[in-house]
């Protein structure tokens, strides 16, 4: 076995060639000084297929024109980076403003639809859920669909389990003894919470309006890695996947300028909403 990589770098065309599996796959736009980045992502699917160097990994895809481990390149070089509530701002909008207006523009129906758009590992997708049966909604027809490109990090959504460090980040502590129970070394997530939520592989450079209509969609933190004309496609797809006067919420660093011929910026709260027009 090879137990250390050759530490000689990426071929120039080997690092354009890394650039296009990721951007081809992920949709992902990766700059020219990202070597760092490749050489922590990349070494151990390299070390995994008993190879000794990221160039041979690219021979490798080249050889077998293997999407498999194509695919695994642009999965290690996505940041699935998410925890329990994140971007509080959004859950007190969420619980102060935005479930009210909901509850009672649906109360006939008691039908909800949300989408977490991007869902990495879950805890997005479970935030919502969790705060969906603390505001008593739990009677209520909750559909939350959670979906991502990779389907690694849906399979830990599906699976609900998650490490203590995972727990720490953003989840009260009332919530975590709620619903969650110990489980080894690991929590386990309640399937109360659990199946308000289904998971689906979905890019979202793809045609989504098949997946709507929903009330809200998060959208966070995944925009900044596309590039206009790709942000500017996926919002118009979200779009059509909207109730008009439903809510779209993206991350911080995400402003959605040049669609307000689609939404309406809100401020709820200190929270910046996006109401679909
Ligand atoms: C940083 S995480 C954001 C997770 C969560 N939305 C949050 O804000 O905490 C970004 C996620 O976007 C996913 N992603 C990247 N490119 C994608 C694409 N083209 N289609 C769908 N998901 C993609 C990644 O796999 C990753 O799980």
């Amino acid at each position: 076995m090879h137990s250390e990589l050759h530490s000689a770098g990426i071929q120039p065309e080997n690092y354009r060639f890394l650039q296009e599996q990721v951007y081809s796959r992920a949709g992902i736009v990766l700059e020219q000084d990202k070597h760092y980045l490749f050489e922590s992502r990349l070494t151990p699917i390299v070390k995994q297929h008993g190879l000794d160097s990221i160039d041979d990994l690219c021979a490798l895809i080249r050889a077998t024109g293997d999407g498999g481990v194509g695919m695994q390149v642009a999965e290690a070089m996505t940041t699935n980076e998410t925890y329990f509530f994140r971007d509080p701002a959004h859950f007190d909008a969420l619980r102060n403003t935005l479930l009210p207006r909901l509850r009672e523009q649906r109360r006939e129906t008691r039908m909800l639809r949300f989408w977490s758009a991007a869902a990495s590992t879950g805890q997005e997708a479970y935030s919502l859920a969790m705060l969906l049966l603390e505001a008593g909604l739990g009677d209520w027809n909750i559909q939350i669909l959670g979906t991502d490109f990779s389907s690694k990090v849906l399979e830990r959504a599906r699976a609900g389990r998650y490490q203590q460090i995972e727990v720490n980040r953003g989840l009260p502590t009332p919530l975590l003894l709620k619903y969650f129970a110990r489980s080894g070394v690991e929590w386990q997530l309640s399937e109360t919470v659990r199946r308000m939520v289904r998971f689906e592989t979905i890019d979202l450079r793809k045609s989504m309006r098949a997946l709507g209509p929903f009330d809200l969609v998060f959208c966070r933190n995944v925009m900044i890695y596309f590039d206009a004309a790709t942000k500017k496609n996926i919002m118009r797809e979200i779009h059509g996947t909207m109730f008009r006067g439903g809510w779209l919420l993206l991350g911080g660093a995400e402003p959605a300028f040049g669609f307000e011929d689609s939404f309406d910026r809100q401020l709820v709260g200190t929270a910046t909403v996006y109401v679909a027009r």
